[in-house]
């Protein structure tokens, strides 16, 4: 019988509808859709900043932000063994497309031919009327206060909204992170809740760019449904 020669499956697929379901579930999940073009990392060039995808010679520089203990408790990454950070780099060099859900894309930020933070986009969502990416960031608390991390966020929030063409950005922030929910607020974000210990943030494309909006590309607030 089929379901009888399934692998194991996961409890969590098997929880509420049994095995035939949660073998869909699980098949749904290797045929996850994608996006028609892929977004492939590429670098950016702010008024300060060079964003670029990371490189294996970028290990001295992501070193001081492994080490850096602000970076650690933000992120809740642990202590890592040398083997472990360098592990850890290879991993985020290889970040560089959004296709599926799940997807990252990370660019590390270069100021001065040092990298100092990073910021990224996790793809959650692929279909185009509801696409959404998360954004993240870091940075070297010894590079914070200079509104960096701002100047690359806005970057990449360019590249959600205009060549991810998402239409919503989300940040998660743990409620005890203010420097990154401050940074949020700073770009636009509005609160839109979360949990007893994360906050959820969003940003429209039409929040981002009120600009576009004003000129008729879409409206945050229309007068009636007609004018959608
Ligand atoms: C979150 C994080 C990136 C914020 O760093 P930051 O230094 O506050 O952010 P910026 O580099 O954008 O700097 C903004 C600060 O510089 C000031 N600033 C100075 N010049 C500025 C400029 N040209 N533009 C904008 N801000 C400027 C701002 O007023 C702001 O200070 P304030 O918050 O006291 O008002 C940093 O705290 C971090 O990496 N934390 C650890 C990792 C982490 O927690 N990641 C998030 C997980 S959810």
């Amino acid at each position: 019988m089929l379901v009888a020669s399934l692998p194991r499956l996961p409890h969590w697929l098997l929880r509420h509808r049994g095995p035939v379901a949660g073998w869909g579930a699980l098949r749904s999940l290797w045929s996850a859709p994608a996006i028609g073009r892929p977004v492939e990392a590429h670098e950016l060039r702010t008024a300060r900043l060079i964003l670029r995808p990371y490189r294996v010679s970028d290990e001295a520089d992501w070193r001081r932000i492994e080490d850096d203990e602000e970076v650690r408790h933000g992120l809740d990454w642990p202590l890592r063994t040398a083997r472990q950070v360098r592990e850890h780099l290879v991993d985020r060099t290889a970040h560089t497309t959004l296709a599926r859900p799940g997807d990252l894309l990370v660019l590390a930020m270069e100021l001065d031919g040092h990298v100092i933070g990073d910021v990224s986009l996790h793809l959650r969502t692929v279909a185009l009327e509801t696409r959404v990416a998360e954004i993240g960031w870091l940075q070297l608390t010894a590079a914070g206060g200079h509104g960096y991390a701002t100047e690359a966020a806005r970057a990449m929030l360019d590249l959600a909204f205009d060549e991810l063409d998402a239409c919503l950005v989300t940040a998660v922030v743990e409620r005890s992170n203010i420097a990154s929910a401050r940074l949020a607020l700073r770009l636009g974000f509005r609160p839109a809740g979360g949990t007893a210990h994360r906050a959820t943030f969003v940003i429209a494309a039409s929040e981002h760019r009120p600009d576009r909006a004003a000129s008729g590309i879409s409206s945050p607030r229309p007068e009636s449904v007609e004018k959608l």
